[in-house]
């Protein structure tokens, strides 16, 4: 099964141009705490490089693209975040590396929870630690 999750925002477009509205409780999966943006990202810069134990996310990438990376301590897949009605959704546990930030990319990330760094799993050794442990954990529970 694929690691990643797209949500679709409907555009309400007119002749004037296009708008995306997001509401509590319809398509985001969580309630939304807190919202952040990435910008004016140094080229070469790539960022992420950490997992979060709790946190559920959704990135989209409202202007220019960037290359995400999703890692579930089994398997990794990378997709192009380029689309302002498109969100990806990143759930807990998932490693998380953005790369190839383009000149004007502005990604836009909703939360699940207020900025925690204990939240946070920044060494990828003891994500991938964690991640064993818990798939073991739940072979046991089969
Ligand atoms: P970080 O999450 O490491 O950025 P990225 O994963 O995109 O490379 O955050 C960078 C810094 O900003 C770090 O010192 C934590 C701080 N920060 C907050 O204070 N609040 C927030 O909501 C976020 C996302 C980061």
């Amino acid at each position: 099964m694929s690691l990643i999750k797209w949500i679709d925002f409907q555009t309400l477009g007119d002749e004037r141009g296009s708008l995306v509205s997001i509401e509590q409780g319809k398509v985001v999966p969580f309630e939304i705490k807190r919202v952040y943006y990435i910008y004016r990202t140094a080229e070469g810069v790539s960022r992420g490089y950490h997992a979060h134990r709790n946190l559920q996310q959704v990135a989209i990438c409202l202007v220019g693209k960037c290359r995400m990376v999703l890692d579930d301590g089994v398997t990794r897949e990378d997709v192009w975040l380029d689309c302002a009605t498109k969100g990806i959704l990143i759930e807990g546990g998932m490693w998380r590396e953005m790369h190839d930030f383009s000149e004007q990319c502005v990604l836009l990330v909703l939360a699940s929870a207020p900025y925690d760094e204990a939240d946070y799993i920044r060494n990828y050794e003891e994500f991938l630690a964690i991640t064993r442990q818990s798939r073991i954990a739940t072979s046991l529970q089969c």
